[in-house]
Protein backbone atom coordinates (compact mmCIF):
# COMPACT_ATOMS: atom_id res chain seq x y z
CA UNK A 1 0.00 0.00 0.00
CA UNK A 2 1.38 3.47 -0.80
CA UNK A 3 2.19 5.60 1.90
CA UNK A 4 -0.48 8.34 1.05
CA UNK A 5 -2.83 5.74 1.19
CA UNK A 6 -1.77 3.91 4.20
CA UNK A 7 -1.82 7.88 5.71
CA UNK A 8 -5.22 8.53 4.81
CA UNK A 9 -6.68 5.07 6.02
CA UNK A 10 -5.07 5.55 9.46
CA UNK A 11 -6.64 9.28 9.08
CA UNK A 12 -9.79 8.14 8.44
CA UNK A 13 -9.40 5.29 11.69
CA UNK A 14 -8.49 8.18 13.94
CA UNK A 15 -11.09 10.32 12.90
CA UNK A 16 -14.30 7.47 13.32
CA UNK A 17 -13.05 7.35 17.05
CA UNK A 18 -13.40 10.60 17.54
CA UNK A 19 -17.11 11.98 18.76
CA UNK A 20 -19.47 12.88 15.36
CA UNK A 21 -18.70 16.97 15.50
CA UNK A 22 -14.74 17.02 16.76
CA UNK A 23 -14.30 14.34 14.06
CA UNK A 24 -16.29 16.46 11.28
CA UNK A 25 -13.73 19.37 12.58
CA UNK A 26 -10.67 17.95 12.39
CA UNK A 27 -11.60 16.51 9.37
CA UNK A 28 -13.03 19.74 7.72
CA UNK A 29 -9.54 21.41 9.13
CA UNK A 30 -7.23 18.95 7.77
CA UNK A 31 -8.81 18.35 4.23
CA UNK A 32 -9.12 22.90 3.84
CA UNK A 33 -4.90 21.93 4.65
CA UNK A 34 -4.38 19.97 1.93
CA UNK A 35 -6.54 21.15 -0.73
CA UNK A 36 -5.27 24.55 -0.82
CA UNK A 37 -2.63 24.13 -3.18
CA UNK A 38 -4.54 24.28 -6.76
CA UNK A 39 -7.35 26.79 -7.36
CA UNK A 40 -7.15 27.24 -10.63
CA UNK A 41 -6.66 23.19 -11.41
CA UNK A 42 -10.23 23.22 -9.67
CA UNK A 43 -11.57 25.48 -11.93
CA UNK A 44 -9.84 23.87 -14.97
CA UNK A 45 -11.40 20.94 -14.13
CA UNK A 46 -14.52 22.16 -12.97
CA UNK A 47 -14.64 23.79 -16.38
CA UNK A 48 -14.06 20.52 -18.07
CA UNK A 49 -16.71 19.41 -15.85
CA UNK A 50 -19.26 21.67 -17.13
CA UNK A 51 -18.32 21.57 -21.12
CA UNK A 52 -19.42 17.55 -20.27
CA UNK A 53 -22.53 19.01 -19.30
CA UNK A 54 -23.34 21.37 -22.01
CA UNK A 55 -22.37 18.58 -24.16
CA UNK A 56 -24.89 15.89 -23.22
CA UNK A 57 -27.72 18.52 -22.22
CA UNK A 58 -27.72 20.25 -25.20
CA UNK A 59 -28.07 16.84 -27.08
CA UNK A 60 -31.53 16.72 -25.23
CA UNK A 61 -32.53 19.89 -25.71
CA UNK A 62 -32.15 21.17 -22.34
CA UNK A 63 -31.57 24.67 -21.50
CA UNK A 64 -30.45 26.13 -18.26
CA UNK A 65 -30.48 29.66 -18.96
CA UNK A 66 -32.77 31.68 -16.73
CA UNK A 67 -33.59 28.31 -15.14
CA UNK A 68 -33.36 27.41 -11.30
CA UNK A 69 -30.17 24.55 -11.16
CA UNK A 70 -30.21 22.65 -7.81
CA UNK A 71 -26.63 21.19 -6.89
CA UNK A 72 -27.10 17.98 -4.28
CA UNK A 73 -23.10 18.13 -2.54
CA UNK A 74 -21.62 21.62 -2.68
CA UNK A 75 -18.36 20.07 -1.24
CA UNK A 76 -15.58 22.46 -0.91
CA UNK A 77 -16.08 25.71 -3.42
CA UNK A 78 -18.72 26.85 -5.62
CA UNK A 79 -17.58 26.30 -8.98
CA UNK A 80 -19.96 24.35 -10.77
CA UNK A 81 -23.00 27.09 -9.63
CA UNK A 82 -20.59 29.57 -10.70
CA UNK A 83 -20.61 28.10 -14.07
CA UNK A 84 -23.98 27.22 -13.92
CA UNK A 85 -24.54 30.71 -13.56
CA UNK A 86 -22.11 32.61 -15.27
CA UNK A 87 -21.97 30.46 -18.57
CA UNK A 88 -25.26 28.42 -18.48
CA UNK A 89 -26.81 31.93 -17.23
CA UNK A 90 -29.17 30.19 -14.83
CA UNK A 91 -31.36 32.67 -12.90
CA UNK A 92 -30.34 30.89 -9.66
CA UNK A 93 -28.71 27.87 -8.55
CA UNK A 94 -29.39 26.55 -4.56
CA UNK A 95 -26.68 24.19 -3.84
CA UNK A 96 -27.16 21.68 -0.64
CA UNK A 97 -24.55 20.01 1.40
CA UNK A 98 -24.68 17.47 4.61
CA UNK A 99 -21.49 19.53 6.05
CA UNK A 100 -20.50 23.34 5.92
CA UNK A 101 -17.26 23.35 4.22
CA UNK A 102 -17.54 26.31 2.49
CA UNK A 103 -15.54 29.46 3.69
CA UNK A 104 -15.44 33.09 3.12
CA UNK A 105 -11.63 33.66 2.75
CA UNK A 106 -11.53 30.47 -0.11
CA UNK A 107 -14.68 32.14 -2.32
CA UNK A 108 -13.17 36.00 -2.32
CA UNK A 109 -10.15 33.92 -4.05
CA UNK A 110 -12.40 32.21 -6.19
CA UNK A 111 -14.19 35.13 -7.03
CA UNK A 112 -11.11 37.00 -7.85
CA UNK A 113 -9.52 33.96 -9.63
CA UNK A 114 -13.07 33.11 -11.90
CA UNK A 115 -13.98 36.83 -12.89
CA UNK A 116 -10.23 36.93 -13.93
CA UNK A 117 -10.57 33.86 -16.02
CA UNK A 118 -13.57 34.59 -17.72
CA UNK A 119 -14.05 38.14 -17.64
CA UNK A 120 -17.63 38.15 -16.19
CA UNK A 121 -18.54 40.57 -12.57
CA UNK A 122 -19.16 38.38 -9.83
CA UNK A 123 -21.48 41.03 -7.08
CA UNK A 124 -21.46 39.34 -3.97
CA UNK A 125 -24.32 40.24 -1.67
CA UNK A 126 -22.93 42.42 1.09
CA UNK A 127 -23.91 40.85 3.84
CA UNK A 128 -23.25 37.10 1.96
CA UNK A 129 -21.66 35.15 4.68
CA UNK A 130 -19.47 33.40 2.18
CA UNK A 131 -19.10 36.24 0.06
CA UNK A 132 -21.69 34.65 -2.65
CA UNK A 133 -23.46 36.27 -5.76
CA UNK A 134 -27.64 37.09 -5.14
CA UNK A 135 -28.29 34.31 -7.60
CA UNK A 136 -26.55 31.71 -5.78
CA UNK A 137 -27.90 29.72 -2.48
CA UNK A 138 -25.77 27.65 -0.36
CA UNK A 139 -27.48 25.71 2.36
CA UNK A 140 -25.18 24.01 4.74
CA UNK A 141 -26.11 21.53 7.05
CA UNK A 142 -29.08 20.65 4.50
CA UNK A 143 -29.97 17.25 3.53
CA UNK A 144 -31.55 17.25 0.07
CA UNK A 145 -33.73 14.90 1.63
CA UNK A 146 -35.41 17.20 3.65
CA UNK A 147 -35.63 20.20 0.99
CA UNK A 148 -38.74 21.20 -1.34
CA UNK A 149 -38.42 21.01 -4.51
CA UNK A 150 -41.07 22.35 -6.29
CA UNK A 151 -39.72 25.40 -7.95
CA UNK A 152 -36.17 23.45 -9.47
CA UNK A 153 -36.15 23.06 -13.51
CA UNK A 154 -32.92 21.00 -13.43
CA UNK A 155 -31.23 18.63 -10.67
CA UNK A 156 -27.39 17.97 -10.66
CA UNK A 157 -24.93 16.02 -9.05
CA UNK A 158 -21.13 15.57 -9.30
CA UNK A 159 -19.02 12.79 -7.26
CA UNK A 160 -21.93 12.18 -5.06
CA UNK A 161 -24.33 9.06 -5.91
CA UNK A 162 -21.20 6.78 -5.08
CA UNK A 163 -21.05 7.81 -1.54
CA UNK A 164 -24.29 7.44 -0.95
CA UNK A 165 -26.31 3.79 0.19
CA UNK A 166 -28.48 2.26 -2.02
CA UNK A 167 -31.54 2.97 0.27
CA UNK A 168 -30.38 6.83 -0.47
CA UNK A 169 -30.30 7.10 -4.07
CA UNK A 170 -33.50 5.29 -4.13
CA UNK A 171 -35.30 7.53 -1.43
CA UNK A 172 -34.02 10.64 -3.13
CA UNK A 173 -35.22 9.42 -6.63
CA UNK A 174 -38.46 8.66 -5.05
CA UNK A 175 -38.37 12.23 -3.98
CA UNK A 176 -37.73 13.67 -7.19
CA UNK A 177 -40.28 11.77 -8.72
CA UNK A 178 -42.98 13.08 -6.85
CA UNK A 179 -41.53 16.44 -6.47
CA UNK A 180 -40.12 17.64 -9.46
CA UNK A 181 -42.22 19.53 -12.36
CA UNK A 182 -42.78 16.88 -14.73
CA UNK A 183 -40.41 17.41 -17.38
CA UNK A 184 -37.33 18.42 -15.22
CA UNK A 185 -34.30 16.53 -15.50
CA UNK A 186 -31.63 15.08 -12.96
CA UNK A 187 -28.09 15.05 -14.01
CA UNK A 188 -25.37 12.83 -12.43
CA UNK A 189 -21.91 12.32 -12.77
CA UNK A 190 -20.27 9.35 -11.22
CA UNK A 191 -17.47 7.73 -10.13
CA UNK A 192 -17.62 4.21 -9.45
CA UNK A 193 -14.22 3.42 -9.35
CA UNK A 194 -11.75 2.36 -6.14
CA UNK A 195 -11.00 6.15 -4.68
CA UNK A 196 -7.80 4.20 -2.92
CA UNK A 197 -6.16 3.83 -6.71
CA UNK A 198 -6.39 7.77 -6.94
CA UNK A 199 -3.72 7.96 -4.03
CA UNK A 200 -2.23 4.22 -4.88
CA UNK A 201 -1.06 3.69 -8.49
CA UNK A 202 -0.41 -0.37 -7.96
CA UNK A 203 -4.04 -0.59 -7.38
CA UNK A 204 -6.67 -1.68 -9.92
CA UNK A 205 -9.92 0.85 -10.23
CA UNK A 206 -11.83 -2.32 -9.42
CA UNK A 207 -9.63 -3.14 -6.07
CA UNK A 208 -12.45 -2.94 -3.91
CA UNK A 209 -14.66 -6.02 -5.59
CA UNK A 210 -12.03 -8.46 -4.42
CA UNK A 211 -13.71 -7.88 -1.06
CA UNK A 212 -17.24 -9.54 0.46
CA UNK A 213 -19.51 -6.83 1.51
CA UNK A 214 -18.61 -7.30 5.26
CA UNK A 215 -14.69 -7.44 4.99
CA UNK A 216 -15.35 -3.73 2.48
CA UNK A 217 -17.36 -1.95 5.31
CA UNK A 218 -14.43 -2.72 7.54
CA UNK A 219 -12.39 -1.29 5.42
CA UNK A 220 -13.88 2.10 5.03
CA UNK A 221 -15.52 4.79 7.62
CA UNK A 222 -18.17 7.31 6.99
CA UNK A 223 -15.78 9.95 5.97
CA UNK A 224 -15.00 7.43 2.78
CA UNK A 225 -17.89 5.55 2.19
CA UNK A 226 -17.90 4.04 -1.27
CA UNK A 227 -21.46 1.71 -2.17
CA UNK A 228 -19.25 0.02 -4.68
CA UNK A 229 -22.50 -0.15 -6.79
CA UNK A 230 -21.83 -1.29 -10.72
CA UNK A 231 -23.43 0.63 -13.77
CA UNK A 232 -26.82 -2.00 -13.68
CA UNK A 233 -27.52 -1.93 -10.37
CA UNK A 234 -27.57 2.39 -10.69
CA UNK A 235 -30.06 1.63 -13.93
CA UNK A 236 -31.91 -0.70 -11.96
CA UNK A 237 -32.74 1.57 -9.37
CA UNK A 238 -33.34 4.43 -11.44
CA UNK A 239 -35.79 1.89 -13.78
CA UNK A 240 -37.41 0.82 -10.76
CA UNK A 241 -38.94 4.25 -10.33
CA UNK A 242 -40.38 4.51 -13.75
CA UNK A 243 -37.42 7.48 -14.65
CA UNK A 244 -36.88 7.58 -18.46
CA UNK A 245 -32.93 7.35 -18.84
CA UNK A 246 -32.73 9.99 -21.27
CA UNK A 247 -28.54 9.86 -21.90
CA UNK A 248 -26.01 7.81 -20.54
CA UNK A 249 -22.52 7.48 -21.45
CA UNK A 250 -19.40 5.66 -19.34
CA UNK A 251 -15.92 5.00 -20.45
CA UNK A 252 -14.28 1.65 -20.67
CA UNK A 253 -10.33 0.89 -20.72
CA UNK A 254 -8.74 -0.09 -23.85
CA UNK A 255 -8.72 -3.98 -23.78
CA UNK A 256 -4.90 -3.49 -24.25
CA UNK A 257 -4.05 -0.58 -21.34
CA UNK A 258 -2.58 -1.30 -17.67
CA UNK A 259 -6.05 -0.51 -16.57
CA UNK A 260 -7.09 -3.58 -18.19
CA UNK A 261 -4.44 -5.55 -17.26
CA UNK A 262 -4.69 -4.83 -13.24
CA UNK A 263 -8.68 -5.27 -13.44
CA UNK A 264 -7.50 -8.81 -14.90
CA UNK A 265 -5.37 -9.87 -12.21
CA UNK A 266 -7.68 -9.35 -9.25
CA UNK A 267 -9.93 -12.18 -8.02
CA UNK A 268 -12.90 -10.68 -7.71
CA UNK A 269 -15.70 -11.95 -4.77
CA UNK A 270 -18.52 -13.91 -6.00
CA UNK A 271 -20.71 -10.63 -5.53
CA UNK A 272 -19.60 -9.32 -8.50
CA UNK A 273 -19.03 -12.70 -10.92
CA UNK A 274 -22.18 -12.32 -12.45
CA UNK A 275 -21.24 -8.55 -14.21
CA UNK A 276 -19.87 -8.52 -17.36
CA UNK A 277 -16.00 -6.80 -17.22
CA UNK A 278 -17.44 -3.85 -19.01
CA UNK A 279 -20.26 -3.63 -16.21
CA UNK A 280 -17.82 -4.18 -13.82
CA UNK A 281 -15.30 -1.30 -14.90
CA UNK A 282 -17.55 1.31 -16.83
CA UNK A 283 -16.29 4.04 -15.11
CA UNK A 284 -16.89 8.39 -15.43
CA UNK A 285 -20.71 7.44 -15.73
CA UNK A 286 -22.58 10.36 -17.11
CA UNK A 287 -26.60 9.92 -16.52
CA UNK A 288 -29.37 11.84 -17.39
CA UNK A 289 -33.08 11.09 -15.85
CA UNK A 290 -35.87 12.72 -17.07
CA UNK A 291 -38.90 13.13 -14.71
C1 LIG B 1 -17.35 13.81 -2.74
S1 LIG B 1 -18.20 15.26 -2.34
C2 LIG B 1 -18.40 16.02 -3.94
C3 LIG B 1 -18.54 17.52 -3.82
C4 LIG B 1 -18.71 18.28 -5.12
N1 LIG B 1 -19.94 17.93 -5.79
C5 LIG B 1 -17.53 18.11 -6.05
O1 LIG B 1 -17.73 17.71 -7.18
O2 LIG B 1 -16.41 18.42 -5.62
C6 LIG B 1 -19.83 14.70 -1.98
C7 LIG B 1 -20.62 15.73 -1.19
O3 LIG B 1 -22.00 15.36 -1.18
C8 LIG B 1 -22.55 15.72 0.08
N2 LIG B 1 -23.78 14.95 0.29
C9 LIG B 1 -23.90 13.61 0.44
N3 LIG B 1 -25.19 13.27 0.66
C10 LIG B 1 -25.91 14.42 0.64
C11 LIG B 1 -27.30 14.72 0.83
N4 LIG B 1 -28.19 13.75 1.09
N5 LIG B 1 -27.70 16.02 0.76
C12 LIG B 1 -26.78 17.00 0.52
N6 LIG B 1 -25.46 16.77 0.34
C13 LIG B 1 -25.02 15.50 0.40
C14 LIG B 1 -21.41 15.38 1.04
O4 LIG B 1 -21.55 16.05 2.27
C15 LIG B 1 -20.18 15.84 0.26
O5 LIG B 1 -19.81 17.16 0.55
Amino acid sequence: MSLKLTFKSFFFRFLEILPNKQGEQVYHKVQELFSKENLDFKIRSSHNTFRTFQDITREQGIEIKDRVVIEIGSGWLPLMPYFFRYMGKAEKVETFDLNRHYQRENIEKLNEAFSGEYEVEINKVKESAYSLPEAIKYYPNSNILDQKLTNCDLVFSRFVLEHLRPETIKSMHLKFKKELKPGAHIVHLISPGDHRAYLDKELSLQDFLKYSRREWQKKQTRFDYHNRLRLPEYLEIFNNLDLKIVHLTYEVPDRNSEYYRKFEALNLHPDFTDFTDEELMAGAINIILKV
